[in-house]
């Protein structure tokens, strides 16, 4: 068969009786030419216009191959040993920057946010809705971060503590003397936690409908975008729009409802419709901010309080401390016949490091997309517009410098603040996570009763990740969970 440039018509266009001696110095020529030319096309290009280092791989497919075969931690890793803290590749179709600096971050998500607007495929925008907070920048954004905000400060959520804690105490007694998959059941939790973060504690008919609904979208969330009849995806398109007609109904309802809005990130929406006539919020953005919610806090929470039980099994001292510090606890709400109140949640100093301590060594989300708003000149380096840039998490809270011996789990690392800039589980600037403390709320509530009833030992005996989209332990940590012997520790 005819090859199209052969090698071998190549070699062969030299007579065989030539002798080798004069190719060699041929080819050896054509390189340090190709060599120079190259030195002489990057003096040549001015300073302002010059790319970070870093290989963009093959035309089109770029390096994602080798995301994909290599581990993606040492896949940035190495090629922050090779090229520094600001290098080039080109993954999944797109010229992308990456930054493993705190300082280079920080420029990126806070002092020159407004250069870098965040970005996501357009399949997730369709399946949140396109007018969630995460795809906007600018005023849009400002006023719904404030809202959203509010919903979620230390003020608005300590009166869900008892909520959520009546959650854990339905949810723990279902594990007992059965083995689970660990990440599933804590899906069940963030979800339901979720829920009430949502709308409130007191349910709506609406309520089972919308769970369900939005358990069919969340299957296509990771799925390819194929809108063919029985994929996945299909399917949560639908549900998506079932969802829109179902919250449009609750929306409706609780507009009409005797001037209460009701409880929940729904209620302070619905209130800021009513404050703000001239800029009333549609139900559609209501909506599709509602969905972004549950949707950023179920699978997060999940995925950290998976890894806080496989560390907590892998540290059994830890397991121990934690233990004896919420048995404190437990004495004092034992003693004044109460259940868990916000101030409990703040004398948690140890189970709180080991949140900090989780949440650095998972890195659930290793990084986040931006995408460069116009040509941008950046750390001497020059960012064409339309590039993706992207800060890696991971790899700044994996750095010896910032955290010695970064692959140990050691929640005492936290008993000082982290270097500015350094630790960044939640993001940072004009898109941090404005569920932050909820999520450390959920997880310490669960830690308390978890700790102080009942045990779990591994069902899987080989350490190992796996991406559901977030890292996870192997298999999603099969545990077998039993009544705590409390005369042990
Ligand atoms: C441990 C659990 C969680 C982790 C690790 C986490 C992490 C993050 C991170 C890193 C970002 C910033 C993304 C970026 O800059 O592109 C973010 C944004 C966000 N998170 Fe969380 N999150 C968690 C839980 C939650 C919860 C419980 C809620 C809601 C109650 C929530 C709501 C949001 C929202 C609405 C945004 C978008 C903010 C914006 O674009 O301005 N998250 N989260």
């Amino acid at each position: 068969m005819q090859q199209l440039f052969p090698f071998s018509t190549f070699f062969a266009s030299f007579r065989s009786h030539e002798p080798a001696i004069l190719i060699m110095p041929l080819l050896f020529c054509s390189l340090l030419l190709l060599l120079l030319l190259q030195m002489f096309l990057r003096w040549c290009q001015p300073r302002h216009k010059r790319l970070p280092p870093g290989s963009m791989g093959w035309p089109y497919i770029g390096e994602t191959i080798k995301l994909y075969t290599e581990n993606p931690n040492s896949f940035f890793s190495n090629r922050q040993k090779r090229y520094g803290d600001i290098f080039k590749t080109h993954i999944l179709g797109c010229p992308c920057v990456m930054i493993s600096s705190p300082e280079a971050a920080r420029i990126v998500l806070v002092s020159q946010a407004h250069l870098f607007k965040p970005t996501y495929p357009p399949s997730k925008e369709k399946m949140i809705g396109p007018e969630a907070i995460f795809f906007h920048q600018g005023p849009y954004h400002s006023r719904l971060k404030k809202l959203v905000q509010a919903s979620f400060l230390p003020s608005a959520i300590r009166g869900s503590v008892s909520e959520i804690e009546r959650i854990v105490l339905k949810l723990l007694p279902t594990w007992k003397n059965r083995t689970i998959n660990t990440l599933q059941e804590m899906k069940r939790y963030a979800f339901e936690v979720a829920m009430i973060s949502a709308f409130g504690d007191k349910l709506d008919s609406e309520m089972e409908g919308i769970k369900s609904l939005y358990l069919c979208l969340e299957k296509g969330y990771n799925s390819m975008p194929l809108n063919l009849p029985g994929t996945p995806f299909r399917k949560a398109m639908k549900a998506r729009k079932l969802l829109n007609e179902t919250l449009r109904r609750l929306i409706e309802k609780r507009r009409a409802g005797s001037g209460r809005n009701g409880g929940g990130l729904l209620g302070v929406l619905l209130g800021a419709a009513k404050d703000e006539k001239l800029n009333q919020l549609s139900d559609s953005q209501i909506g599709d901010n509602i969905i972004g919610v549950i949707f950023a806090a179920h699978d997060t929470t999940a995925s950290v309080l998976t890894w806080v039980l496989k560390y907590l099994l892998d540290n059994g001292n830890l397991l121990d401390a934690v233990t004896r510090e919420q048995e404190g606890i437990q004495r004092k709400l034992f003693e004044a016949n109460r259940g868990l109140t916000w101030e409990d949640t703040r004398q948690m100093p140890l189970t709180g490091r080991v949140i900090q301590e989780t949440l650095r060594a998972a890195s659930i989300l290793s990084f986040t997309f931006r995408e460069a708003v116009q040509d941008v000149e950046f750390g001497g380096y020059f960012i064409p517009k339309g590039w993706k840039v992207l800060p890696l998490f991971r790899t700044i809270h994996h750095c010896a410098e910032f955290f010695p011996q970064p692959e140990k789990f050691d929640p005492s690392r936290f008993e000082a603040p982290p270097r500015p800039n350094t630790y960044m589980p939640f993001g940072n600037g004009v898109h941090a996570c404005p569920g932050s403390e909820l999520a450390k709320l959920e997880m310490l509530i669960l830690l308390h009763h978890l700790s102080t009833s009942y045990r779990w030992e591994a069902m899987e005996h080989e350490d190992g990740i796996q991406y559901g989209p977030f890292p996870v332990p192997k298999r999603g940590l099969p545990i077998k969970v039993t009544l705590r012997n409390k005369k042990q520790p």
